[in-house]
């Protein structure tokens, strides 16, 4: 059920868990099929492990279920926190060889993203300990002087979870810490291309303390596992980060089976404002980081850039130069190395698809600007920094989620013509503008539709604020308090104090 690994740049050498991992305890995917990982930075294929099937999510959903009804239930918040104060020292421990695990996995660079990715799971983990100690557990309704009722807020029961591969253990913590303190058992399947870091996760929980089958792993592909999880008559929730399209199957199978709620976290097309009055080398730097961070692999990554007509020449030139130099393969092109900020993108697949994006725009014969050339026989699935002007508002290039280092940069005239071009998209996950100018700002807080405004920044998340989508982008919210919220629901209670006349 191990296999061992080497990763030679950071000098470890760690035992991988290959296995599905139920009631605590990793074991072979009943039909024994295997799903092959590759390292994106060099396309060589790293190890294979264990694929749920619908026989195998069964066994996972009844283990989830036992140990709610027989344990997890009864526990108390402090348990919780106790248990994931625990989990976040585990984290910091493991730092290091989790973080290696993600770049040789995803490909995201070790010092510039991947420890990072890390700090934010010990600090949403610790979030989540301190908050459920603060449990608010319902309130108390006076009806009348015979009559009160309570409310509790109390857990789901057995909840699926999906998360993707941009982000693989960042966006499980996202989803499972807050649930667990809210109370419930989990089902969760990381992404096929990106399962090795959760499948070591696992053995921290059980490290821990946290007791069998409250945490059940299963990797597996989405159309099978992840199919069987959204439709499970006995799961109680469902919570799904990924694609708009897959996100409204994982709806439409909660709706036909069991009328499950979801949380659904989809695609983004985000737009970024400059208005002239802003900083514009500030404003130039966070734009480049929110479109090329994590190889523009962000469901809020800024992919639509709008700039005043008055500054645009100014801000391209500050645009390229703060990319140039914040956004690099390094020489090696290796995502360990120091010097390598800009990672490949997951898979061949996904190359192919960012690839197409770009063959459309030059086709079209758009504007095209990239940085830092690529030898022709690169290994690996890398792709180059990449952005386009005079992208007619209609094209596919300012409409569809692109998912990598590609980013539109288009003029506005005013204040409305702003607000308009950015709002004028299906989807709605996140905004940024940048002005000095406190009533612009303000105005486009208040008329943008999107789940989140960023004043004068872009892409800087923080676990404490509630995070989701309008529109297309999806449906509920994760972090802050209402990443707890979103797996708890209300039971109401009314008493009755009337007693008859004659026994008073
Ligand atoms: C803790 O509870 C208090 C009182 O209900 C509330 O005002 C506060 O916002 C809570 N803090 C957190 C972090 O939940
Ligand atoms: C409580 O129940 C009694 C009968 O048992 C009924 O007469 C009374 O109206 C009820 N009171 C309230 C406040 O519902
Ligand atoms: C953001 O707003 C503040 C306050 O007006 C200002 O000092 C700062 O320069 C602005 N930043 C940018 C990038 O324009
Ligand atoms: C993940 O990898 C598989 C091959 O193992 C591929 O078919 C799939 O499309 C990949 N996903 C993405 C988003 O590239
Ligand atoms: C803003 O610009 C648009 C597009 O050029 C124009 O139609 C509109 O009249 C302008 N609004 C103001 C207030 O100047
Ligand atoms: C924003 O877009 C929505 C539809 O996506 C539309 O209903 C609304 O009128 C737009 N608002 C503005 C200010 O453009
Ligand atoms: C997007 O990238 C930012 C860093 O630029 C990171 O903090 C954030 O967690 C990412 N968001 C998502 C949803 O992956």
């Amino acid at each position: 059920m191990f296999t061992p690994i080497h990763i030679p740049q950071v000098g470890i050498t760690y035992k991988q868990p290959i296995g599905l991992f139920i009631n605590n305890e990793y074991v072979k995917s009943k039909d024994g099929s295997l799903i092959d990982t590759f390292n994106p930075a060099t396309g060589e294929k790293i190890t294979s492990f264990y694929a749920a099937g619908t026989a195998d999510i069964d066994e996972a959903v009844q283990a989830a279920r036992n140990a709610y009804e027989d344990v997890w239930s009864k526990t108390t918040p402090s348990e919780r926190s106790e248990l994931l104060w625990k989990l976040a020292s585990l984290v910091e421990r493991d730092k290091k060889l989790l973080a290696a695990m993600e770049t040789l996995d995803s490909g995201k660079p070790y010092h510039s993203n991947a420890l990072g990715d890390l700090d934010q799971i010990i600090s949403v983990t610790k979030y989540y300990a301190g908050v459920v100690q603060n449990l608010t557990q319902g309130k108390q309704i006076p009806v009348s002087h015979d009559k009160f009722a309570v409310t509790f807020e109390v857990p789901y029961g057995v909840v699926g979870q999906v998360v993707p591969w941009n982000y693989p253990l960042a966006m499980a913590s996202w989803k499972m810490q807050g649930c667990l303190a809210a109370g419930n058992t989990i089902v969760i399947k990381p992404a096929e291309n990106t399962s090795l870091s959760l499948l070591y996760f696992a053995q921290l929980f059980v490290e821990a303390g946290f007791p069998p089958g409250v945490v059940n792993i299963v990797p597996g592909h989405g159309a099978q596992a992840g199919t069987a999880l959204a439709a499970h008559p006995d799961v109680d929730k469902v919570a799904f980060t990924g694609s708009t399209k897959v996100g409204q199957a994982v709806m439409e199978a909660a709706g036909k089976s069991n009328l499950k709620p979801v949380t659904l976290e989809c695609g983004g097309k985000s737009p970024a404002v400059v208005f002239e009055d802003a900083e514009i080398e500030q404003a130039a730097e966070w734009c480049a980081l929110g479109i090329f961070y994590n190889s523009g692999q962000n469901c809020t990554a800024n992919s639509r850039i709008y700039v005043q007509e008055s500054i645009y020449e100014k801000f391209l030139q500050e645009f390229k130069a703060q990319a140039a130099k914040a956004w690099k393969f390094g020489a090696k092109r290796d995502p360990f190395d120091e010097e390598c900020t800009l990672g490949p993108v997951i898979s061949e697949v996904q190359q192919k698809r960012v690839k197409s994006y770009i063959e459309h725009g030059v086709k079209e014969g758009l504007n095209i600007e990239t940085l830092h050339e690529l030898p022709a026989d690169v290994k690996g699935f890398f792709v180059q920094p990449t952005f386009f002007t005079n992208v007619p508002q209609s094209s596919k290039l300012n409409r569809e989620e692109i998912f990598g280092p590609v980013a539109v940069i288009s003029t506005f005239k005013n204040e409305s013509e702003a607000l308009k071009l950015a709002n004028d998209t299906n989807y709605g996950l996140a905004s940024a503008v940048f002005t000095q100018n406190i009533g612009v700002a303000t105005r486009f807080v208040r008329d943008i539709k999107a789940g989140t405004v960023w004043v004068n920044s872009s892409n800087d998340e923080e676990i404490s604020v509630p995070f989701g989508g309008f529109k297309m982008s999806g449906i509920g919210r994760e972090l802050g308090e209402a990443g707890l919220g979103s797996y708890l629901q209300t039971k109401s209670a009314h008493f009755n104090l009337s007693v008859s006349a004659h026994k008073l």
